[in-house]
């Protein structure tokens, strides 16, 4: 089963419009004509629309980091899915564990953005991990199987067309220690097997599972030509145009 490598930048709390303009600009002359991979870019909110005007037209779409679960309403400093969809983005990030972590998403609030996210059109990019201790506690199946099964509870097995999977383990996020390949493919073999019990064989065959942690140049080509790594959910190398260029080219 052939599935098209997704490379997507989450840009986190980095960029400024200046920065955020230059950014997108090289990305676009560097990889904006690429095929035979999907390349992303998941700006701050304020710099989504100066990153459209710069990509528009090239192959790399647009996404945001987090969206509300309601479409409208009292919910202030919150952004909606129909908001995201008319500021141009393709997809959005559900779940990451900074959101977890400092900002107390749980897996319930993952399904509610879910199904907002799917709602609206978006492709949601739904992210699991577990942490230093839960790994060294020998619980990381476990973690990570309770985070899909609820993370994705409200699913219909042809809800949310696109939905993307990043496997991100918390303690390779942002720390340069990234997973082996071999830990890395264990998880995303176990994850393709989860999806397979909840949605059936079609759907977990055909569903990306990006790996996430501290994904650079150097590292990513072992990382994505493992069997069930498909594509890569990158942090601070996304901030380097030449960086995440050798990333995107490295999953051709
Ligand atoms: P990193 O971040 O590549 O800087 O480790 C990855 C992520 O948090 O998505």
């Amino acid at each position: 089963m052939s599935r098209t490598p997704f490379i997507a930048g989450n840009w986190k709390m980095h960029g400024r419009a200046a920065e955020a303009r230059a950014l997108a600009r090289s990305l676009r002359e560097r990889i904006g004509g690429v095929s035979g991979v999907e390349v992303g870019v998941a700006p701050p909110f304020t710099a989504i629309e100066v990153v459209r005007a710069e990509i528009a037209g090239s192959a790399i779409r647009l996404g945001a980091q987090n969206l509300h679960e309601e479409p409208k309403g009292a919910f202030t400093g919150e952004i909606s899915a129909p908001m995201l969809v008319e500021a141009g983005c393709h997809f959005v990030i559900i779940g990451h564990s900074e959101r977890r972590q400092f900002f107390g998403e749980t897996d319930a609030g993952v399904a509610k953005k879910l199904r907002a996210a799917s709602a609206a059109g978006l492709v949601p990019i739904v992210c699991v991990g577990e942490t230093l201790a839960e790994r060294e506690a020998g619980r990381t199946d476990a973690v990570i199987e309770a985070q899909i099964r609820g993370g994705l509870a409200d699913l219909a097995a042809d809800g949310a067309p696109g939905l993307v999977i990043a496997y991100e383990p918390v303690w390779a996020i942002g720390t340069g220690r990234t997973a082996t390949p071999e830990q890395a493919e264990d998880v995303h073999a176990k994850l393709r097997g989860w999806l397979g019990d909840l949605f059936g064989s079609q759907r977990a065959s055909t569903t990306r599972i990006q790996y996430g942690g501290s994904v650079k140049a150097e590292n990513a080509n072992s990382l994505l030509s493992q069997p069930n790594i498909d594509g890569a959910l990158v942090g601070g190398a996304s901030l380097d145009p030449a960086a995440f260029e050798a990333i995107v080219l490295a999953a051709k």
